[in-house]
């Protein structure tokens, strides 16, 4: 088994309390990184630095607010006056039908999907050296169209084409930028999804269903291919988006 593939490496996870980050936390850690996740819920960031231990900094931060990116940023800065490995992977979804759509949820959703995530690769330009990667968690929803997720959709399409115009932008510095776009994966925020339980099963099982692998993903699946994104494995992979998804967008696309 190869280990150390982030040896030395200072990484930011960006909703890294739960599900995928949380996963990808784990994993980097054991492959010798150096530690910041970032949540916002007390039980879970209590969780996560029992698990990840007292070098992990655990940072209470909401992703969409410009003053906490800021103070984010300070304190990644005082702690390892650098980063190799920025992975925004935090995001809100909130299912409901267009005319049940507020102002407050879509500017929400927008926020801390598309508006954070551009704010706070802005803010970590200075902390990003020579082959740095940056790591944006997109989904197969920006592609495959999904109704009852359509500002969710449109927020991780936007990420798509940031993906492509960032990773052209900054790869004269040595940054790399690219996304993982998972399909349906079983983690703490998919479970805790605000549905009628026999509405969210039915959606389950139709899933289940229509995937070609017939289950869904593991965060764990998905944290091996954020590992790929973020050693220097990937060296030459710029402003690309790698699907994780058992397949289901090739059955699902248009
Ligand atoms: N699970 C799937 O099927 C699936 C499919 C496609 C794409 N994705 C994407 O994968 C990523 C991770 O999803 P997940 O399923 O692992 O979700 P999760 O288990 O709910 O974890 C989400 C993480 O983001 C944090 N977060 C959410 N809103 C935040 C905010 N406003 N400010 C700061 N942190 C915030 C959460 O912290 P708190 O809990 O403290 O809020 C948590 O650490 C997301 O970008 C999601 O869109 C997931």
């Amino acid at each position: 088994m190869i280990v150390d593939r982030l040896k030395g490496k200072t990484v930011l996870i960006t909703g890294g309390t739960s599900g995928i980050g949380l996963a990808s936390a784990r994993l980097f850690r054991s492959e010798g990184a150096r530690l910041a996740v970032t949540g916002r819920n007390p039980e879970r960031l209590a969780t996560a630095q029992a698990e990840l231990g007292g070098e992990t900094l655990v940072i209470p931060s909401e992703a969409s607010n410009l003053s906490e990116i800021d103070s984010l940023m300070e304190q990644v800065k005082n702690h390892f006056g650098q980063l190799d490995v920025l992975f925004l992977n935090a995001a809100l979804s909130s299912p409901a039908p267009i005319e049940q759509v507020s102002e407050a949820q879509f500017d929400k959703i927008i926020g801390v999907n598309f508006k954070g995530v551009f704010f706070t690769i802005q803010k970590a330009l200075p902390l990003l050296g020579k082959n740095a990667s940056i790591i944006v968690t997109t989904s197969i929803t920006n592609r495959t169209g999904s109704p009852n997720f359509s500002v969710y959709g449109a927020s991780k399409a936007a990420l798509r084409s940031l993906v492509q115009s960032l990773g052209l932008a900054l790869i004269s510095r040595g940054i790399r930028v690219n996304a993982i776009n998972p399909g349906p994966i079983e983690t703490g925020g998919f479970n805790r999804l605000p549905l009628p339980r026999d509405v969210f099963q039915a959606i389950k099982n139709d899933i289940e269903g229509k995937s070609p692998i017939k289950r869904f993903g593991t965060p764990e699946e998905v944290a091996k291919v954020a590992l790929f994104l973020a050693s220097d494995d990937s060296a030459y992979v710029v402003g690309e988006e790698i699907v994780v998804d058992g397949g289901i967008s090739l059955v699902c696309l248009p």
